[in-house]
């Protein structure tokens, strides 16, 4: 996101640097069961031929390097071994989802070099908000201006373009684009929202974000829909993580009232606010197959699992999750990973922790691979969807 990028070009953590801390790592989940819409009728795996992708900076895999310049070192360290255009020292749920469909990793739509969207493209960008945001919150809080809509008109804009360079491109050249008949045998998955939520918690009071759901909820629709009439077929849609269980919550709150916090220390009002966000989310989605009558459309629930996740850490293998792996942050200071800053006369390193994957937090802002694989692996197999089915049987419809 810009705002991360100024950051760490800067050195220095500004003030706003935790502002994006739930991107990574807050996203939501519904508990499975219960209140399935229908019932499986097949359970053969799809043959998905290409993944479009449109979210934040939890799925964003090279825009914002293309648009800023690269994460420095040690980004990427783990997986890529370099700085590999996420905001990570590894892979994202996205790439896992990308191995788990037997298909390469995404290339992000706004990188202009040694790119190949044969099997799909990748529309998310750091700091990607549902709704646009006006021009104060976009600098306050280092939001992308590509909100969802926007990457959807990216994604008309890639389509047409492939139909029409396909027709003109030799054999090799094919080699790199989409089959323009098989933008309705992809998967269309959708993670945003958690930007929206936060900035609304910091600027609105959480009845007045409550009244801003429904227009959340019904511009996610719209997208959908809009995805749907250009051939789309399959969705997989993810919901709002615990956003309340973000350190920042704590760290802007220091006199925290009784009955602020739950007794996980997550911030219930937030939370309150994200899971009735949530909630109309999932009935809008399910709303929306009775409209959309040859789509699946999945919902994903990322809060259960995250809140699981951040709250009971220690059993999950990562013994504390308060600790941030990379950037240096004592003594009141805080130097952003990978970036260098002057502090009483001496250079400190915004270094990385001894050992990544027993942390859940990479930067303060995102998510390890470690955790994102935690989330992969309780999440891609179905158990906090609904309908409950894995994701390489997200193109049956269920009724
Ligand atoms: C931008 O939106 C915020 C939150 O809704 C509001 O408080 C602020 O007044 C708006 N600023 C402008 C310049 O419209
Ligand atoms: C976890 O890490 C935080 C931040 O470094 C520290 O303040 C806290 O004491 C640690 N908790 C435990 C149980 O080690
Ligand atoms: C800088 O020095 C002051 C005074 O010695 C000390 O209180 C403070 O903790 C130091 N800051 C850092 C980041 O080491
Ligand atoms: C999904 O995987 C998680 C983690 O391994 C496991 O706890 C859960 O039972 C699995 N659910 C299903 C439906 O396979």
């Amino acid at each position: 996101m810009a705002f991360d990028m100024g950051s760490h070009t800067h050195g220095v953590l500004k003030m706003g640097f935790w502002k994006i801390l739930f991107i990574g790592f807050l996203l939501v989940s519904s508990v499975l069961g219960g209140d399935q819409v229908g019932k499986r009728k097949e359970s053969k795996p799809c043959s998905f031929t290409a993944i479009y992708n449109f979210g934040d900076s939890a799925s964003d895999t090279g825009a914002t390097t293309a648009t800023f310049g690269p994460f420095p070192p040690p980004y990427g360290e783990t997986f890529f071994h370099k700085p590999a255009g996420r905001a990570s020292d590894g892979r994202l749920v996205i790439d896992f989802i990308a191995e788990l469909l037997g298909l390469p990793y995404l290339d992000a739509y706004l990188n202009s070099l040694a790119t190949n969207y044969r099997h799909g493209a990748n529309f998310a960008v750091g700091g990607a908000t549902i709704r646009r945001q006006n021009s104060s919150i976009v600098s306050r809080f280092g939001i992308s201006p590509f909100s969802l809509d926007i990457e959807i008109t990216q994604f008309d804009n890639f389509k047409s373009r492939t139909y029409d360079l396909y027709k003109q491109a030799n054999t090799l050249e094919r080699r790199g684009l989409p089959v323009p008949n098989q933008f309705s045998e992809a998967l269309y998955r959708i993670d945003i929202g958690n930007n929206d939520l936060y900035v609304g918690s910091q600027t609105l009071s959480l009845q007045q974000l409550r009244e801003e759901l429904p227009d959340m909820v019904n511009q996610l629709a719209s997208a959908v829909e809009h995805l749907y009439q250009q051939g789309g077929r399959a969705f997989w849609i993810q919901s709002a993580g615990p956003l309340g269980c973000s350190p920042v919550n704590q760290i802007l709150n220091p006199n925290i009232p009784p009955g602020f916090l739950d007794k996980n220390g997550c911030v219930k009002g937030i939370n309150d606010v994200v899971t009735e966000y949530n909630r109309q989310l999932k009935d809008r989605l399910i709303k929306l197959r009775a409209e959309l009558l040859e789509a699946a459309i999945t919902y994903v629930d990322l809060y259960s699992p995250v809140y699981t996740l951040v709250t009971n850490a220690k059993n999950e293998g990562f013994p504390n999750a308060s600790i941030i792996c990379c950037g240096y942050f004592e003594n009141n200071a805080r130097v952003p990973c990978g970036a260098k800053a002057i502090i009483n006369g001496s250079e400190v390193y915004g270094a990385s922790c001894a050992n990544p994957s027993l942390h859940l937090s990479w930067d303060g802002v995102h998510s390890t691979e470690a955790a994102n694989k935690w989330v992969a692996n309780h999440v891609l197999n179905g158990s906090a969807s609904d309908p409950p089915i894995p994701i390489t049987q997200a193109c049956h419809r269920y009724n």
